[in-house]
């Protein structure tokens, strides 16, 4: 009986192991997805400022691949988030050349029943995938 229960319980753990990583995969797969598709072109491929788009820009295209370092050690998580969605303006000064992306993912979610809570989520996800860029 005892047995019975331990296999139980241990089969159990293995599949939300197994749950809980392979959604963390399906997580940075989409924030690459997303980053590929709203970021790269300024941003580059690899995050480092050499989208195609960038040399047409006034100002210099951050390296996304410093955040960390430039932020003693720490990936500054809720910057990035901020600076995306435009709840932090990235420039204090001028018109910022980056769009507001939290405007642009809200409007492409017209059909989405909780239209706020997917655009955080979407920006949260780019933040967790820029997180992995981080050299
Ligand atoms: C049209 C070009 C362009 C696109 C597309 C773009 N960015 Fe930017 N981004 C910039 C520029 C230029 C800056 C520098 C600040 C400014 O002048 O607006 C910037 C700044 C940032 C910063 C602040 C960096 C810092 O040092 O704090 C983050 C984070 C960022 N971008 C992330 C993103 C993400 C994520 C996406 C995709 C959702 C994206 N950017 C798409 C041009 C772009």
């Amino acid at each position: 009986m005892k047995r019975r229960i331990f296999f139980g319980v241990s089969a159990t753990c293995a599949g939300l192991l197994y749950f809980q990583l392979s959604s963390r995969a399906e997580n940075v797969d989409s924030g690459r997805t997303l980053y590929l598709k709203y970021c790269s072109s300024c941003h580059g491929k690899d995050g480092r400022g050499e989208g195609p788009v960038s040399p047409s820009l006034k100002v210099k295209v951050p390296d996304l691949t410093t955040l960390k370092k430039n932020n003693k050690g720490v990936f500054p998580l809720s910057r990035v988030m901020s600076s995306v969605d435009g709840s932090q303006s990235v420039r204090a000064h001028g018109e910022p050349s980056m769009p507001i992306w939290g405007e642009v993912f809200k409007k492409e979610l017209k059909e989405e029943k909780y239209r706020e809570l997917t655009t955080l989520h979407e920006t949260r996800t780019i933040a967790e995938y820029l997180a992995t860029l981080q050299r």
